[in-house]
């Protein structure tokens, strides 16, 4: 049900070598939503996303989804995790080399499906989904990088995944085309009940789209709240965070 828990972290902690980057970190994702992960550049947000689709293991705390515990489970295991979600990566890279059919079925070959009459209906609806209707046999090459960032959206929303993590999908997008991408994000959401959970240094963005924001900071979820709970916010942290990552001053 829209609203409930969808996933649960409980002080995730992960180091490198030497270096901590989580230091037990807890966050809640609620069913339908979209939450917005914000903080400063290498703080450790896309690591922290990773463990969402266990992509990565915590070295301490537990990842919860659906009620069932993740973060301890292997390779084959994980594969019920990644029919739930699936993550659009910071370079959306898509292979220059096959069309954007191609490259939307991608997953969906991974994952077994062979019928051609299938897999060209999925593309298509995917395609669709992401407003790039007709547009199959176009190479990337041939594409603007808004419409990249479209097929490597479709790509993540192929295999009907119940929620899309979105690391940073408007780095490099103008602020239009970037505004197509949150129009998208709401329409997965509102439309057809998709859970997300979007890193974006676009404060704009993340005030437009957001349910909620978790800012991070220090390896550890900072502060919580609204998008009026930021903008009202007096803490200097993030009063700072806000006035460094806004173009606009129309807040
Ligand atoms: N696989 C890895 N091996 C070693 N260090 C990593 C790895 N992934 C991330 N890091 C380090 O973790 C820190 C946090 O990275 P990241 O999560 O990418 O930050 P951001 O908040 O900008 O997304 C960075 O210092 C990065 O270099
Ligand atoms: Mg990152």
């Amino acid at each position: 049900m829209k609203g409930e828990v969808f996933l649960q972290m409980r002080g995730i902690k992960k180091s490198f070598g030497d270096q901590v980057v989580l230091r037990g970190v807890d966050l809640v994702v609620k069913r339908g939503e979209i939450l917005v992960l914000l903080g400063g550049s290498g703080g450790g947000k896309t690591v922290l996303m990773k463990h969402i689709m266990g992509l990565l293991q915590p070295d301490g705390g537990t990842v919860t989804l659906e009620g069932r515990v993740i973060s301890d489970l292997s390779e084959r295991e994980l594969s019920w995790v990644r029919k739930k979600i699936s993550m659009m990566f910071q370079s959306g890279a898509l292979f220059d080399s096959m069309t954007v059919a191609e490259n939307v079925a991608f997953p969906l070959q991974e994952a077994g499906v062979k019928d051609p009459d299938e897999l060209a209906r999925r593309v298509s609806e995917a395609l669709k989904i992401v407003r790039l209707e007709g547009q199959e046999n176009k190479m990337p090459a041939d594409l603007s990088g808004g419409m990249r960032k479209r097929v490597a959206l479709a790509r993540a929303v192929v295999g009907e995944p119940c929620c899309v993590l979105y690391d940073e999908p408007h780095a490099g997008l103008d602020p239009v085309t970037g505004d197509s991408i949150d129009h998208l994000i709401k329409d997965l959401a509102h439309d057809h009940g998709i859970t997300n959970v979007v890193i974006t240094h676009e404060i704009r963005s993340a005030l437009r789209i957001a349910d909620r924001l978790v800012f991070m900071k220090d390896g550890l979820n900072y502060w919580e709240g609204t998008p009026d709970e930021l903008k009202a916010s007096k803490d200097p942290v993030l009063v700072n965070f806000v006035a460094g990552h806004s173009e606009d001053s129309d807040l």
